[in-house]
């Protein structure tokens, strides 16, 4: 990483849309004034509401934002590794995951930047660490959220409180390595697979409290088939490890 006074580090703000028409002016500019030396990715699966005409217009004012095309509405992982693999082709070396509604604030990414300036691979912005809050979020979905993460610490053994979100700092280095393995995750639990990954291949990964403020404009995605993806894939890692990890102790006492 760069010293501090030297040339900044070349950040990727990496920002999924589908129909966030009313949200994606604001976010991208709120961006660029917090880290004005960060070039901003929106990801576009195509919106009927014109969102990627919105983002090709601030691309088009601005040469640090760009945008990334795509035709279908083919899940949130399936964007994010669209967009991360437009930023590692270029050289980014940070590469961060923000939503475009607004609930992850961009005023706080220098927090999880810092952090990966400090020696971090993987920033998480964590809403159930001290001074982590959610504004605004119906009880349904804070129930949903606490229930989901400490699930995914029950059965998958991550010693992190927040692995379901989606505010996240990635060291360009280590997120080569993560997505070597392969990830298949389309939904939400995409989130899970790449922090279980990062956690399993040893990397450093650390978390900072953020305010998570829930959308004001436009609808949330999640829906029935993102949460049952989640709760079949977690429970699959879970059982899968601990299979593993049997025969590991099998083959060690017939050894
Ligand atoms: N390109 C693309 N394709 N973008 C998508 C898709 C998709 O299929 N699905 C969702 N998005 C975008 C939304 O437009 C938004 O910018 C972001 O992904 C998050 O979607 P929301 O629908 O606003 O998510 P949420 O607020 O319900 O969920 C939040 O909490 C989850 C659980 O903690 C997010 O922070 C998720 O990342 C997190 O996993
Ligand atoms: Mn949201």
């Amino acid at each position: 990483m760069e010293a501090k006074g030297a040339s900044p580090v070349k950040t990727l703000v990496i920002v999924p849309t589908y129909n966030e028409a009313d949200n994606v002016v604001p976010l991208v500019q709120r961006v660029r004034t917090a880290t004005p030396d960060a070039d901003v990715l929106v990801v576009d699966d195509g919106s009927p509401d014109g969102t990627g005409k919105l983002a090709d217009g601030l691309a088009a004012e601005d040469a640090h934002v760009h945008v990334l095309h795509r035709t279908a509405k083919n899940g949130l992982g399936a964007a994010y590794l669209a967009g991360f693999a437009w930023g590692l082709e270029r050289g980014y070396e940070v590469l961060v995951e923000m939503d475009a509604d607004g609930s992850h604030q961009p005023e706080q990414l220098p927090r999880l930047l810092e952090e990966v300036d400090a020696g971090a691979d993987l920033v998480l912005g964590s809403r159930w660490v001290p001074e982590g809050e959610v504004v605004n979020w119906p009880a349904r979905r804070a129930v949903l959220s606490r229930g989901g993460n400490l699930y995914t610490r029950l059965a998958l053994g991550l010693p992190l409180r927040d692995a379901t979100g989606g505010y996240r700092a990635f060291r360009a280095s280590a997120l080569r390595d993560i997505l070597d393995g392969g990830v298949a995750s389309q939904g939400y639990c995409f989130q899970v697979d790449l922090a279980r990954r990062a956690v399993r291949g040893g990397f450093d990964v650390r978390e900072v409290p953020i305010t998570f403020v829930e959308r004001v404009a436009g609808e949330s995605k999640m829906d029935g088939s993102i949460v049952r993806e989640a709760l079949w894939r977690v429970t699959l890692w879970g059982v899968r490890d601990r299979t593993d990890w049997l025969r590991r102790v099998g083959s060690k006492k017939d050894a």
